[in-house]
């Protein structure tokens, strides 16, 4: 039995919990930005209906076992104002969000030791709050060790494809060149059919090289194929697909443009590797959302 704190009910967060709540061992409260009264997630398996306890103030929760935070990369900071009331000196911290710095981001926050960063492939939509839909299988791969164990096990009740890997690096660069990818879909806001285009498909081919370089310079093991891999999965992927930075900017929503390419930028800089295809990409991500 376990009792978690589940801060960012969204298209991840909330079926993450409609799946914990499957396990009735498990106290589950979701701290919220925007307020629910239940879950109603699809999945592939069918539909999960859950009722956690949803609060919207920090003051409103006590210590808990698992402080699990899967908001976007950019609102990380605001997600630490629950962390006072809910972390006693046992308390540990899963963050479950693309990108590669997920103990970074929390590290000034929250003892580095009882961190668990979470690599996640799960293709999931929020249509309401608390309303998700899961469009296919999940993965999740956390480092090896005593931290990750308890973390999937979590899960023991969840229809999930979760791991344990002694090279966590790897995982969490492989899954930023799919990502870094996606870019050139949200500056010009069509979807992934726009990787049919000879020049766009190479453009994608220059993110991912620049990240492939930058990654195996942070340590990651990265083939040369990788570019060519990632825009042929595009090509296969349905005409009218769209990642999530797409459909944030579709949206008008915040997008996580640092999180997937200024990284490749900064921590390229950090070891004197260019990266001026995901500069770009920065550049008029920033500009279209801020103008
Ligand atoms: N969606 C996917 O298919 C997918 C797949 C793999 C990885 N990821 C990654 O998973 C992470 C989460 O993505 P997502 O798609 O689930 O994002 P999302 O649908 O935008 O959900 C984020 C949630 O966080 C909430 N939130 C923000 N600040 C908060 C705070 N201070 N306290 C409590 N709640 C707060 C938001 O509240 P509001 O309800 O007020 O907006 C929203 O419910 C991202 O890093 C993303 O890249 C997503």
């Amino acid at each position: 039995m376990a009792s978690i704190l589940l801060v960012g009910p969204g298209a991840i967060g909330a079926t993450l919990t409609a799946w914990l709540c499957q396990d009735d061992r498990h106290r589950v409260t979701v701290a919220a930005r925007t307020a629910f009264e239940s879950i109603e997630t699809q999945t592939p398996q069918g539909v999960i209906l859950a009722k956690p306890q949803v609060i919207t103030e920090p003051a409103q929760v006590q210590h808990v076992d698992w402080i699990l935070v899967a908001t976007k990369a950019y609102d990380s900071e605001s997600a630490t104002a629950w962390f006072p009331q809910a972390a006693g000196p046992r308390t540990r911290l899963a963050v479950i969000q693309n990108g590669v710095e997920h103990v970074q981001r929390f590290e000034k926050h929250f003892p580095r030791e009882r961190i668990v960063p979470v690599m996640i492939d799960l293709p999931a939509e929020r249509t309401a709050p608390g309303r998700t839909v899961q469009k296919g299988p999940a993965h999740l791969v956390v480092p090896s060790g005593r931290n990750g164990a308890d973390f999937i096990a979590l899960f023991a009740h969840a229809n999930f494809d979760a791991k344990q890997t002694d090279d966590f690096v790897t995982a969490v660069w492989r899954k930023l060149c799919l990502n870094s990818a996606g870019a050139p879909c949200a500056v010009v806001l069509k979807p992934n059919a726009i990787s049919h285009h000879d020049g766009v498909a190479e453009l994608m081919r220059n993110i991912v090289r620049e990240c492939v370089a930058v990654g195996r310079a942070e340590g990651a093991t990265l083939e040369d194929s990788i570019p060519e891999e990632i825009v042929e999965r595009m090509r296969r992927a349905p005409r009218d697909s769209g990642n999530s930075m797409y459909a944030d900017r579709l949206a008008g929503r915040p997008m996580e443009y640092d999180a997937r390419n200024g990284v490749i930028v900064r921590l390229g800089r950090k070891h004197g590797i260019a990266a001026p295809m995901n500069a770009l990409m920065v550049d008029l991500l920033e500009a279209a959302q801020n103008s």
